[in-house]
């Protein structure tokens, strides 16, 4: 699990005051003092109150069609808030939907690992479901005082030519920026390092294009803070996005390669400057052609609570698009709507929190083990449950379930935005019914 951080983005930090929420952290929620009623205050102001003024002038100025599931899928009857364990048990191998049809029309970005497999076989399998397949293969590094490109060992090129005959999915890998950025941004030289080395493999390997991530590492850096620094960072990743889009795409001549941004939620209540926000947003949205926003490990082992509660995700949004006005109808389609196919099994012990990410088998193997009732937590949208281990200890385990799944997915439609997967690999089969 040592690679659980950089699997899944930046850790959650800084939640305090969004941790007010969850009724599975009774135990600590019963010696709420009043400086936790201050918090939910805040809580209620802007995860409630201005998410709901956003998400009514958003609606009211767009509004939003309803276009139902295929039927079959809503005649399985899973979409439910009370699911048992039975009943994900017999059908989450099972998808009853035309697996090459689609239910929704936004863009559906999907990671894929190398450490887990099974994203391979999905990507295959579902491939008409996704208009983007990102694996995640590259790190772009300092090496002395130049840069290398590491990770044309991961890149599988009789997986990408299945893909290529079975459908039209874009195939963009997924480049971590892992540079020194001051190196980078005080040497014009290594800009352009940089960027030949990137467009040297898209055109060496016939990507469509990268997905690229860097923002969580520069804040980490300390870049993101230094307004000067941070200018030249955005500069740089518009230099990218420009000189990708100066390279014809090998398979369809007429398009151009593409550069996807990655992007964290805010990490607090109020946006800091290292935070990407909505004018980063209007900055880059001529440079970038979409934008992966991590909306997923809201909760940890030392908060322990849902992954990303449905109330956050709409937060988010309406800050990077509220304020956008007439804008927003173009940018919404370019921001792809973080959704988690895993899941975490947290320890509730006092004092030191554990646990963490836990894929579609071990849930299925918590659910043969301990036949737990399911919990609906309607403040989050989410499902949970608790069990005992075998030493007795509490766990409570959040796994993404069809109705989970399903509001976020009508969340992106009422948006207008796509959505992105953080990664098909770790889902269970019935998933891919509703996409
Ligand atoms: C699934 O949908 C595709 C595209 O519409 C169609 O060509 C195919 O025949 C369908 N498959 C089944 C089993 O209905």
């Amino acid at each position: 699990m040592a690679r659980r951080r950089d699997r899944r983005g930046q850790p959650s930090q800084d939640r305090r005051n969004e941790r007010v929420e969850s009724e599975t952290r009774e135990e600590k929620l019963s010696d709420a003092d009043a400086s936790e009623r201050k918090l939910i205050g805040i809580f209620v102001v802007f995860f409630i109150v201005i998410p709901a003024v956003s998400v009514l002038v958003y609606v009211y100025k767009y509004g939003s069609g309803t276009k139902p599931l295929e039927p079959v899928v809503t005649e399985r009857g899973l979409i439910k808030t009370d699911i048992s364990f039975q009943e994900i048990l017999s059908e989450n191998s099972k998808v009853s939907g035309n697996e090459s049809l689609r239910n929704y029309d936004y863009p559906v970005l999907a990671y894929i690992t190398p450490w887990n497999s099974k994203g391979y076989e999905m990507a295959k399998r579902f491939n008409s479901k996704f208009t983007h397949l990102s694996p995640v293969w590259y790190d772009l590094k300092s090496q002395g005082s130049s840069l290398i490109l590491e990770g044309r060992h991961n890149a599988d090129k009789g997986w990408m030519s299945d893909l290529r005959m079975r459908g039209d999915a874009l195939i963009l890998p997924r480049i971590v920026l892992e540079a020194y950025p001051t190196e980078l941004f005080k040497k014009k030289k290594m800009r352009e390092k940089a960027i030949n080395l990137i467009l040297n493999e898209c055109k060496e390997m016939g990507y469509d294009g990268i997905v690229l991530e860097s923002w969580s590492r520069w804040a980490a850096y300390g870049i993101l803070h230094d307004p000067d620094l941070r200018n030249a960072a955005l500069a740089f990743i518009k230099q990218l996005g420009l000189a990708l889009h100066s390279v014809k795409s090998a398979r369809t001549p007429e398009q151009q390669l593409q550069l996807i941004y990655v992007i964290g939620p805010p990490r607090s209540d109020a946006l800091q400057q290292h935070d990407f926000g909505p004018e980063d947003l209007q900055s880059l949205s001529g440079a970038v052609d979409g934008f992966s926003l991590m909306t997923y490990d809201f909760s940890g082992p030392n908060n322990p609570g849902p992954n990303a509660p449905i109330k956050w995700i709409r937060f988010t949004l309406s800050l990077l698009l509220g304020s956008a006005g007439n804008n927003a109808k173009r940018l919404a389609p370019k921001i792809f709507l973080g959704i988690n196919f895993y899941g975490n099994d947290f320890v509730l012990s006092e004092g030191s929190g554990g646990g963490g990410a836990i894929l579609g088998r071990d849930y299925l193997s918590l659910l043969e083990k301990h036949m737990p009732v399911l919990q609906w937590e309607k403040n989050s949208g989410e499902h949970f449950f608790v069990y005992l281990d075998d030493d007795g200890v509490k766990h409570a385990v959040f796994y993404p379930s069809s109705m989970s799944i399903y509001m976020r997915l009508e969340e992106a439609r009422f948006w207008g935005t796509g959505i992105s997967i953080w990664e098909i690999g770790q889902g269970l089969d019935y998933f891919f019914d509703l996409l």
